[in-house]
């Protein structure tokens, strides 16, 4: 089978787990490109891989790569996406996959239009828990389920915030704990669940982040069309980054991850779903170590020419959940979906809370 050739826009923190992936699929892709407007970033990993380098992805020359990365700030992953396929590439983008439903809704017109394949990184779905927990919820296992909770207690303390000019913003992050680390519990139980939303009544809050003016906290319920009430729970003021926990309760029985070990109560049996390789996670643990696994399935799809698994209507829907959240906090009220989405460049009404309001940046 013939290798990809294969770049990477951003290398920033994330890019550890690219690095770890690229190494395990040697035997499918070749990284010819590493690009970073800061170049020293760029050339520190193109050194890793002995590739060229890069400060603005325009220097990629035509014909150089079949399938960029896209590592960057929220707010480019839209136009970078829109830019690589007309430029005739694939693209993997890293969550979310924009900062608002339109931009998610141009990425995939310009998909069609190109034909070229569009990916979105929610490599916390590769794991062996929510495979086989998502197939007993679809063979009805649990029976109905009837509800879904999700919480994330982590924390961001301010020098997180001040290692990029970007977090921590409405107009260039898209928000705080729901877009950036509660979008991944939000995902799986959307996944897992298989079923679309109809509505969302949610708030937002920032308590305890004086020093930027996106939520640091957020709660909500969430119903699936099929009756599944879900209630969502997340701060990033915590103090510690504890395991996330997700659990469905069905008629029958309940499933649900602590983190990444998936669990089962059934019929008075009690089990757990491991990972073999849950100890080779590369960055914090909370990121998991499964990036190279849904890389090495979008690789598939572009190499056997099969849809995207893990496509940019996963990711519109996904992002569809929070900017739904995010515009009932605003509101005061429930939102039905569909509903008009805008990209906030400064939605600091939604985060109630002493520090948004009153403090200025
Ligand atoms: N999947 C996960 O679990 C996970 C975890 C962390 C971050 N992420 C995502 O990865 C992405 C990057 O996050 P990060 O934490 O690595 O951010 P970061 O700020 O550490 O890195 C972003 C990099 O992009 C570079 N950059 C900015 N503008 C650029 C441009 N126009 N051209 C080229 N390079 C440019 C910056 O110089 C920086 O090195 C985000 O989408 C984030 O949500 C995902």
């Amino acid at each position: 089978m013939r290798k990809l050739r294969a770049a990477i826009i951003g290398c920033g923190r994330i890019s550890a787990c690219y690095a770890d992936a690229f190494q395990r699929l040697s035997d499918m892709v070749d990284v010819v490109y590493a690009v970073d407007k800061d170049s020293e970033r760029a050339r520190a990993f193109a050194k890793k891989f002995d590739c060229k380098y890069a400060s603005d992805f325009d220097q990629i020359p035509e014909d150089a790569i079949d399938v960029v990365h896209l590592c960057l700030p929220h707010y480019l992953h839209s136009p970078m996406a829109i830019k690589a396929m007309r430029a005739g590439f694939h693209v993997l983008t890293e969550k979310p996959i924009a900062l608002s439903i339109q931009e998610a809704d141009e990425m995939l017109r310009v998909e069609r239009e190109t034909g070229r394949k569009l990916g979105v990184i929610f490599q916390t779905r590769y794991t062996k828990g929510v495979e086989m927990l998502k197939q007993m919820i679809a063979n009805g296992c649990f029976g109905k389920i009837t509800a879904a909770r999700s919480y994330l207690t982590w924390d961001r303390p301010k020098n997180y915030y001040a290692q990029s000019d970007w977090k921590g913003t409405w107009d260039k992050e898209g928000g705080g704990v729901l877009i950036d680390q509660a979008i991944h519990s939000i995902d799986r139980v959307r996944y897992m669940l298989g079923d679309d939303v109809e509505w969302v009544n949610g708030s937002i809050h920032n308590y305890a982040h004086s020093f930027v003016r996106v939520e640091d906290s957020a709660n909500a319920a969430v119903m699936f069309q099929n009756g599944c009430l879900y209630n969502l729970y997340a701060c990033n003021i915590y103090g510690a980054n504890s395991p996330i926990t997700i659990e469905f309760l069905g008629e029958k029985g309940r499933c649900g991850l602590i983190q990444d070990m998936g669990f089962y109560e059934l019929d008075g049996v009690y089990a757990e779903i491991r990972n073999a390789y849950e100890d080779t996670a590369v960055g914090p643990n909370y990121w998991g170590s499964s990036h190279h696994l849904q890389i090495r399935d979008f690789y598939q799809s572009i190499l056997t020419d099969t849809p995207v698994r893990t496509d940019g209507m996963e990711g519109r829907k996904t992002l569809e959940i929070i900017k739904g959240i995010y515009l009932s906090s605003l509101k005061g009220e429930c939102v039905s979906f569909p509903f008009e989405d805008v990209r906030y460049m400064d939605l600091n009404k939604a985060a109630k809370g002493p520090s948004a309001m009153d403090k200025p940046r």
